[in-house]
This record gives structure tokens, C-alpha cells and sequence, in this order.
């Protein structure tokens, strides 16, 4: 196996039922998710982006095929198994960075180290570092609602690298954020990749392409490497 593959999904689909109807998230696709890549999930809204990274995320099973995530097979494991991969294995990023508002910047990134049972010193420690690596180290007791969008952000990336985990998922990032706030996350983002990590960041937004190693483009639940004529990204 190569060793640079840190997520693979082999003939997954996701589909849904609600009522008398199937909708047909994701079609059945294969594809791998290298390390030392950030790697875009390009597409409409409604055409499976967040479905896709819910299954890297281990978030989801899927209806068919199989997902396999650093060397674990996701769908013969159950809840537990899987909250405890996510922690372990996976770091969040959401569009609307999901902050603890009563809790300081460096409270929010302990947060991960507290439920792995890290020491309280240690987990300062490493909390500080991963601040300090998103430009934060000055803000480690402000609250959130002190910070801007842009700063937010960059807290809720440090809760994500905290724990080393060798896969970053990001919702849309920059949706809420201003161009240039976008290039500082983006360059982040970008950095993290290659310390041999694997980034994946859905978006709709142009200003993201230039950053990418690679574009996996999505429509209606199809997912290609080259770009669909009537996908748009209004
Ligand atoms: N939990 C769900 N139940 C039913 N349908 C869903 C659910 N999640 C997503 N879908 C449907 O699957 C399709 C893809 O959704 P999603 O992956 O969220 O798209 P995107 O993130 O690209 O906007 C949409 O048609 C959406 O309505
Ligand atoms: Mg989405």
C-alpha cells in the first residue's frame, strides 16, 4: 500500500430516505487522499461535497462500498470506535469555526487534548505551541467574541492541529471571511499540508484554487478530477 494514502474510498455511495423517496447523495466513487496535499472538493451546493467529506470524516457510513481511514476500516466499526478515530486521527475545521464562546482561545484548543486525557501541563503547553504556529501566541486568554472572523478561524485550525492528526477536513472555511483573512487561512492550510499531513477543504469559492495541489470536482453526486461543462460556481 502507499504509504502516502491516508484516507481511501473504495465504490462508497451515500444515499438517503426520506419518505417514499432515495436521494442519491454521493454515486459510487473511489478515490485516495494523500498526505503532503491539500486537496479541494470543488462543486455546486446540493452536489454531495459535504457528504463526501463526512465520509473522510467518519462522520457518516456509507450505504455501499467500503471507506477506509489511516488504516481503519470505517464500516465494521461502531460509534464508540468511530468518535474515538476522529479524535485520534481527524481534525475539524467548519465554516463557522464552532468556537465555545465562554471559554478562551486557549481553553477551545485544549479542548481536544482534554477529552484524549492529556495532562493539564502538557496540554497548555501544546495548546500555546499550535497558537503560536497560527499567529495567536498573543491572544491565548481573549474570548472569541474578541477576536475577528479571521482570527476565529485560525483558533478553530489550532484546535485542529493540536492533537497531530494526520487529516484535516475543512467545510468551507472562508465563506464568512473577508480576501484577506482568506490568503492568511489558506497559507495555513497550505503550510499544514506539508508537514505530511493531508488537507481537504470543500469550497465553491476561486480564490481557494490557486492553493490547491489538487481538485476534485463534484456534481449532483458524481465526482471527477477533471471540471463538469455545467457545473457553476455562482
Ligand atoms: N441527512 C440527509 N438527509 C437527506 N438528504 C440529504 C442529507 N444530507 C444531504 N442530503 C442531500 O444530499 C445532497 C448532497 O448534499 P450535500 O453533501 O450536503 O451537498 P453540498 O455540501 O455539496 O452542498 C443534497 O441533495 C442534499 O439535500
Ligand atoms: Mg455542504
Amino acid at each position: 500500500m502507499d504509504n502516502r494514502i491516508i484516507a481511501s474510498v473504495v465504490g462508497a455511495s451515500k444515499q438517503y430516505q426520506t419518505g417514499d423517496t432515495v436521494i442519491t447523495a454521493l454515486a459510487e466513487t473511489t478515490l485516495d487522499i494523500y498526505k503532503g496535499q491539500l486537496t479541494l472538493l470543488v462543486g455546486a451546493s446540493g452536489s454531495g461535497k459535504t457528504t463526501l467529506l463526512s465520509l473522510l470524516g467518519c462522520v457518516i457510513y456509507s450505504t455501499n462500498g467500503k471507506v477506509i481511514v489511516n488504516g481503519n476500516q470505517v464500516n465494521e466499526m461502531n460509534q464508540k470506535q468511530l468518535a474515538n478515530l476522529r479524535l485520534r486521527s481527524i481534525g475539524f475545521v467548519f465554516q463557522s469555526f464552532n468556537l465555545l464562546a465562554p471559554y478562551t482561545v486557549i481553553q477551545n484548543v485544549m479542548t481536544p487534548l482534554n477529552l484524549l486525557n492529556i495532562p493539564q501541563k502538557e496540554a497548555k503547553i501544546r495548546a500555546t505551541e499550535a497558537l503560536k504556529k497560527v499567529g495567536l501566541g498573543d491572544r491565548l486568554n481573549f474570548l472569541p467574541k474578541q477576536l475577528s472572523g479571521g482570527q476565529q478561524q485560525r483558533v478553530a485550525i489550532a484546535r485542529a492541529l493540536v492533537t497531530n492528526a494526520p487529516l484535516m477536513l475543512c467545510d468551507e472555511p472562508t465563506a464568512s471571511l473577508d480576501t484577506n483573512s482568506v490568503g492568511v487561512i489558506m497559507r495555513e492550510l497550505k503550510t499544514l499540508s506539508q508537514t505530511d499531513r493531508a488537507v481537504v477543504v470543500v469550497t465553491h469559492d476561486h480564490r481557494l484554487f490557486s492553493f490547491a495541489d489538487r481538485i476534485i470536482y463534484v456534481s449532483n453526486g458524481q465526482v471527477s478530477e477533471t471540471p463538469f461543462d455545467e457545473i457553476s460556481f455562482n
